[in-house]
């Protein structure tokens, strides 16, 4: 494995692969690798010749008060890890690579970010599209791949690369659980033990959910109360729950014949997102 850090090595990397006829897997993210990441990874190697992981803690994704500076670093681990799940190129740039002096441009995408986390993290998927949509420019993959737990990110990508022609497809990759539930995420190690303990409520929230669709009660009511009673047991106060359309994020009222169900909250000093996709039988 490369680790590099200029987009003009990445070019010249990636542009040999492709001389040879093979094809190329982007896996974006920010690094604190953990098993979701390392399925993304696994996934893309299993599917094409050069696996390009990007590194990058992008400022522009943090609101003012968010936890940018906190945010896990450990470049060293990662990149043992990222090898050892078949990373080829790791591509770990500065911030001065990534928006040199002069950068001035953004992608908002309209509609899908006004809702879930983008109500209360404004600019968040701008950051997010934006350098995205950059990293599409630099390595012209064939296909990225992105975690599922981030639903919500996942659309916004798919919105951006519709409207935008980009010729990348779009890989979306199942949430990977701690053995009790939990969704694997880097913020899981802001939570103290007890903490720990009681954010395994939003997976039997979405759990209680799941049962409620599976026993007849699809409407949008018992749906949302079987998860916030779980949440409430366990002293969760949600920033957002919430029954919505898993194509375009509009709120629906009944599980018919799908829905996503998505949770935000805060648990002890992180926040924590999570979803499931719930389907009538
Ligand atoms: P990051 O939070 O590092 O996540 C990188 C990728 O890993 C994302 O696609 C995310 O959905 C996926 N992921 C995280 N936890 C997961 C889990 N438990 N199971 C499966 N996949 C999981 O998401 C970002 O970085 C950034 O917004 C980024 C897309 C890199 C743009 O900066």
């Amino acid at each position: 494995m490369k680790i590099l850090r200029t987009v003009a090595e990445v070019r010249t990397a990636v542009r040999d692969v492709r001389g040879r006829g093979g094809t190329v897997g982007l896996v974006p993210t920010m690094g604190a690798f953990h098993d979701g990441h390392l399925s993304l990874i696994r996934a893309a190697r299993a599917a094409h010749e050069l696996v390009v992981v990007s590194l990058f803690v992008n400022p522009t994704q943090f609101g003012p008060t968010e936890d940018l500076t906190a945010y896990p670093r450990d470049e060293q681990r990662d990149a043992q890890l990222a090898e050892a799940a078949g990373t080829d190129i790791l591509f770990a740039p500065s911030v001065a690579e990534v928006y040199p002096a002069g950068f001035a441009t953004s992608i908002h995408v309209s509609g899908l970010t006004d809702v879930l986390c983008g109500a209360s993290r404004p600019g968040h998927f701008d950051g997010v599209a934006t350098v995205v949509t950059k990293l599409f420019g630099i390595v012209a993959p064939d296909a990225a791949y992105f975690g599922q737990k981030d639903a919500q990110q996942v659309l916004v990508i798919r919105r951006v690369v519709r409207d935008l022609n980009l010729p990348v497809r779009v890989v979306a990759c199942p949430i990977v659980r701690e053995a009790d539930g939990l969704a694997m995420s880097s913020r899981n190690a802001y939570l103290d033990a007890a903490s720990r303990q009681r954010a395994t409520a939003l997976n039997r929230a979405l759990d209680a959910a799941q049962q409620a669709v599976a026993q007849g009660r699809t409407g949008a009511a018992d749906v949302l109360t079987a998860a916030r009673a779980e949440l409430a047991a366990a002293g969760i106060e949600p920033e957002y729950l919430d029954l919505r359309s898993p194509d375009d994020l509009s709120t629906v009222d009944a599980v018919a014949p799908v829905a996503l169900l998505a949770v935000a909250a805060r648990v002890g000093a992180a926040r924590l997102i999570d979803n499931r996709l719930l389907e009538a039988s």
